[in-house]
């Protein structure tokens, strides 16, 4: 496949990009430091080789092929030069992600997707203004992205049907588990489900009904295996009388 995507260095970049090659796709990782960026394609050649090992590489294609996928680039034009996707994987900063989104709308074109994997920043406040909105998608990956497929889809009430697709597709395509939000809502849902449990816990806690270590204990060795295979929903239909 010749489709380019570019992302940035960073802890979660880096894992996309793996995911990405994985799916024989082509990666330029972009960040403005040239050792991050060093030490991602080092820190990526290292672990490729050792799953590679161990028989857990994903995808059909080597690891020495997938590595001869991804490039490096310092320089945002050329770094977005032919994309046809772009992940942006910078701080959770939403001033430094604006400025990023609005550098970016000034130089892609009309069909590239610009795909933010920011954990908590709302569409409406990332991408308002830009011109090409209707482009913009929050792909919301849970660390790490090459052992954990869930993908959070959120569009902006402006993004374009076709953008949500496409982004729906390739996800897909390259292995990963996509989930479409009809609307964004603040926590997406992984955060929201999360923070319930948390709350939750910390409540029973706080009361006394129950240790910290037991705590942990009823979802590691109870609740959480149920919900490694099945979600709550289904659980509910299952259960006795449903
Ligand atoms: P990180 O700090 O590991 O990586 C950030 C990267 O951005 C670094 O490589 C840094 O050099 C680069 N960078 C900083 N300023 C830049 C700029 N002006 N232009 C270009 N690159 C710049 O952060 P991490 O953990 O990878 O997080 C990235 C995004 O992914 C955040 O929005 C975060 O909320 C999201 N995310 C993180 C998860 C996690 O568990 N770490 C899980 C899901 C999403």
């Amino acid at each position: 496949l010749a489709d380019t995507y570019f992302l940035f260095s960073g802890l979660i970049g880096r894992s996309w990009a793996m995911v990405f090659a994985s799916g024989g796709f082509k990666v330029k990782l972009y960040d403005i430091e040239q050792q991050q960026l060093k030490s991602a394609l080092e820190n990526i050649r290292k672990q490729m080789k050792e799953m590679e090992e161990s028989g857990s590489l994903k995808g059909p294609l080597s690891a020495e092929q997938q590595l001869a996928l991804i490039s490096v680039c310092t320089d945002l034009k050329a770094a977005v030069e032919g994309a046809t996707f772009i992940q942006e994987c910078t701080p959770e900063n939403l001033e430094l992600k604006k400025k990023i989104f609005g550098q970016l709308d000034l130089i892609v074109g009309d069909n590239v997707i610009l795909s933010s994997s920011t954990s908590c920043l709302l569409p409406s406040k990332l991408f308002t203004g830009l011109k090409h909105v209707k482009q913009c998608i929050v792909s919301h990956p849970v660390n790490p992205p090459y052992f954990v497929p869930l993908v959070e889809i959120v569009p902006h009430p402006e993004t374009d049907p076709s953008t949500t697709e496409r982004t729906y597709a390739l996800m897909k395509k390259i292995g990963q588990s996509p989930v479409k939000l009809n609307r964004e809502i603040e926590g997406f849902v992984l955060n929201r489900l999360q923070y319930a449990v948390i709350s939750e816990a910390w409540r029973l806690v706080g009361e006394g009904v129950i240790s910290p270590t037991d705590l942990d204990l009823v979802m590691s060795d109870g609740l959480g295996m149920r919900y490694a295979f099945i979600g709550p929903l289904e659980t509910m239909h299952l259960n006795a009388e449903g």
